[in-house]
């Protein structure tokens, strides 16, 4: 008989690793296993912590053992791609966070171990499947909004504390707003508008070496127009806009976890708000559909496809480009 339930293993115990941890209870596919670190007393107090039942001193141990289907890549994004590539190269199913990896060479690696060991594999960009995303996918799809010419979409944050050599700051680990922040709206342009003919940007690099703030429009065959920004310098509005030709729709505040929208009738009185509060803490959403790919023998997800994880990478390389931002990884 069929496996009913995904056996799931974390790779990493930092924050993301937690509210996944959360997530993966509020799935009805789906049940957490394992959980690895680089250190067996960190691994033990997340598994006492979130009741797992194995624990592992490395990456290597979990992914070459055989008490888990799925693995969840928890770690910053220098390492995304070595531990996705370890995982499929012993037959793991993978659903990387975002952003995929640190650069297009990377992900071309992944896509290959993945195509060479015929396991599925996703990235982790949650946004895109709670219901009010799918809701407004069918919006878009129906028409509602008529041809689409606009987005304005911003994800800026201040840390509460300034650590040059944590994740967010540190070049050695991938860090600066773009790859962490600038992800979401950009991935959202993708879904909206698709692959850009031209791309405008601006950077703010700080000392550390990285991209403190930063803006990019992008401009598309359509003629259509995204005017997007990231920020770990301040707060910024954290909502998103996409206005077209019969109507337009705002994503309120975090739009990057969207759960209430509002539709407004071009030149009519019409408003329709929308509100889709999460059941869960909005990671099980990605982690049902990953386990339901996986129950099914599906190897690429259509709602975040690989082709367009790679397309969204390159545009995110040719950025990094222009301000001469290189990681080590380059
Ligand atoms: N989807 C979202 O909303 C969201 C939000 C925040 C972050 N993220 C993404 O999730 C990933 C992890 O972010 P996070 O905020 O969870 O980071 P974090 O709190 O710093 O945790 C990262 C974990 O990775 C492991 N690790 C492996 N190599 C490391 C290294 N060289 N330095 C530090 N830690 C290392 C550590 O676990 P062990 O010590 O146990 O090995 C650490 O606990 C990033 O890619 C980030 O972009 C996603």
């Amino acid at each position: 008989m069929k496996a009913q339930i995904i056996r799931w293993g974390i790779i990493g115990t930092g924050r993301i690793a937690r509210a996944f941890a959360e997530g993966i209870k509020y799935t009805s596919n789906g049940k957490l296993y394992a959980i690895a670190s680089r250190n067996l007393k960190t691994a033990n107090a997340f598994a006492q912590e979130w009741e797992i039942k194995h624990a592992f001193a490395s990456y290597k141990d979990l992914a070459q053992s055989d008490v888990v289907d799925a693995v969840y890549i928890a770690t910053p994004h220098s390492s995304h791609a070595e531990n996705s590539i370890l995982c499929m190269r012993n037959g793991k199913a993978v659903l990387c966070e975002k952003p995929f990896a640190v650069n297009t060479k990377e992900v071309d690696a992944m896509i290959s171990v993945s195509k060479e060991n015929n396991v599925l594999l996703m990235e982790g960009m949650w946004s895109r499947f709670p219901p009010l995303m799918c809701k407004l996918r069918e919006w878009i799809k129906n028409g509602k909004l008529g041809k689409i010419r606009v987005l304005h979409a911003d994800f800026g944050f201040l840390p509460k504390e300034r650590n040059p050599k944590g994740r967010l700051l540190n070049l050695e680990l991938a860090g600066g707003s773009l790859l962490d922040l600038g992800i979401y709206p950009i991935s959202l342009a993708s879904m909206i508008f698709g692959m850009p003919s031209s791309v405008q940007t601006l950077a703010n690099i700080g000392e550390t070496g990285v991209d403190e703030q930063s803006s990019w429009i992008f401009k598309y065959p359509c003629g259509g127009l995204a005017m997007l920004l990231s920020s770990i310098e301040c707060e910024t509005r954290q909502e998103a806009f996409i206005s077209g030709t019969l109507g337009n729709v705002r994503i309120h505040k975090q739009c990057w976890k969207p759960q209430k929208m509002t539709f407004t009738e071009t030149n009519g009185d019409n408003e329709e708000i929308i509100e889709m509060p999460f059941k869960g803490n909005g990671f099980n959403y990605e982690a049902e559909s990953f386990s339901n790919l996986l129950l099914e023998g599906t190897k690429e997800s259509p709602i975040m496809p690989l082709c367009e994880s790679r397309e969204i990478m390159t545009q995110l390389d040719q950025i990094r480009k222009e301000w001469g931002l290189i990681y080590p990884m380059d």
